[in-house]
């Protein structure tokens, strides 16, 4: 296979990139990314000389280039992808996630090449009871969550119209190495290291169900080899859990790895204004991709919180790098007034 993997800088694609290149060495894998604040290609430093890699820096919204590129398959993780950045100003969603999806798409249809979509569970919205299968109603409710309802609205509508061969994943919550502290597990992990005020929006009772992103990466791998064309998958961990409880356990197993008083850190807690339009509950149900291909997660939430906070603690270069720079101002814009009540 030739990938073009678009957003392969960021969190996911960085690592699904890795998981690919150590499964499959003889695929070639061109990796598209317009290194917004979100990509960084230090993520790739260990194996951007392998052969068969090639980063291309670009735009998914880009035809043009994306005509000049050589593949046969296509995986899009290129979006934007903080739900609290697209309250603060939803346009670059818009671009990337709907605009961006409806080139790649167009891209796939001059092709006739497959084209696997990774998209959220947040698309179907909250509940606080049961779960939501490959059918379910689409009720996004953050701009971010509807962008993203709208690129899988777009793909669903070219399997229909231009007969594409496309596939649409639903993740649930990934943590794991390279992923970008202003998400809720880096955060916590970053802040607890650095003495610094953990934020729990609300009350803390919001669930989510927790994925290791190596995992998320084979069963992506997984659906490429052996998906329908056509179809959705759900992807989960079965790992729900509240987010107040989240946050002790990291905080416990940080304490533990730093030799430090697990009462200090769980000290740092703070009670801070709720995010506008809140998710009260993710939860999908992952038995088709159970049954066929037949994937199911090989981590447990424990051994991989483990393995994500070792990682921090080993790279340290890596996250101080961006702690100082962009993402403070964004941090201060976002925290600064909420963390002082
Ligand atoms: P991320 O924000 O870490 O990375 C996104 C990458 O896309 C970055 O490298 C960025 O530079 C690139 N990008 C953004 N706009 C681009 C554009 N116009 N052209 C080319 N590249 C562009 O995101 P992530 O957490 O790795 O998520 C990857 C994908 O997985 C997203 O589509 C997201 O919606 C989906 N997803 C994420 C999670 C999660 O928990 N993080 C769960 C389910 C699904
Ligand atoms: O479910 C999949 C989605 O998971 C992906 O599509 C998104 O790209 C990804 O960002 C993630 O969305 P969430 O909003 O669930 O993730 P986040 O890490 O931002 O927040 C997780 C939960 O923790 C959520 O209920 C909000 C809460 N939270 C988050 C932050 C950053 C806090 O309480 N405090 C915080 O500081």
């Amino acid at each position: 296979m030739k990938l073009l993997i678009t957003g392969g800088a960021g969190f996911i694609g960085s690592n699904f990139i890795r998981h690919i290149l150590s499964s499959h060495p003889d695929y070639g894998v061109v990796n598209l990314d317009n290194l917004t604040y979100a990509g960084n290609l230090e993520n790739l430093k260990d194996i951007e000389t392998s052969p068969g890699y090639t980063f291309i820096k670009g735009d998914i919204c880009d035809r043009k280039a994306l005509e000049k590129i050589e593949f046969d398959t296509i995986v899009n993780f290129a979006a934007e992808s903080h739900v609290d950045r697209s309250i603060l100003d939803a346009q670059p969603f818009l671009r990337t996630n709907i605009l961006g999806t409806y080139a790649l798409l167009e891209t796939a249809k001059k092709r006739e090449c497959l084209f696997l979509h990774v998209s959220t569970d947040e698309v179907y919205g909250s509940t606080e009871k049961g779960f939501f299968k490959e059918d379910s109603l689409l009720q996004p409710n953050s701009p971010y969550a509807a962008s993203k309802a709208s690129a899988d609205m777009l793909v669903r509508s070219y399997i229909e119209t231009h007969k594409i061969k496309a596939i649409i994943t639903r993740c649930s919550n990934n943590y794991g190495p390279y992923q970008f502290p202003e998400k809720l597990i880096p955060l916590v992990i970053l802040n607890a290291m650095n003495k610094k005020p953990i934020p729990v929006y609300g009350d803390g009772m919001q669930v989510r169900d927790w994925i290791y992103v190596v995992d998320h990466c084979k069963a992506i791998d997984a659906i490429l080899h052996s998906g329908i064309p056509g179809e959705i998958y759900n992807i989960g961990a079965r790992n729900e859990e509240k987010n107040i409880e989240t946050i002790k356990f990291i905080l416990n197993k940080t304490a533990e790895k730093l030799n430090i008083s697990e009462k200090e850190l769980t000290g740092l807690i703070t009670f801070v204004k709720d995010r506008s339009g809140h998710d009260r509950r993710y939860a999908i149900d992952p038995s088709k991709i159970e049954q066929e291909p037949g994937w199911k997660p090989e981590i447990n939430f424990d051994e991989g919180i483990t393995r994500t906070i070792e990682w921090y603690i080993s790279n340290k270069t890596w996250w101080q790098r961006i702690i100082s720079g962009e993402y403070k101002q964004y941090y201060e814009a976002q925290y600064g007034e909420r963390l002082k009540t």
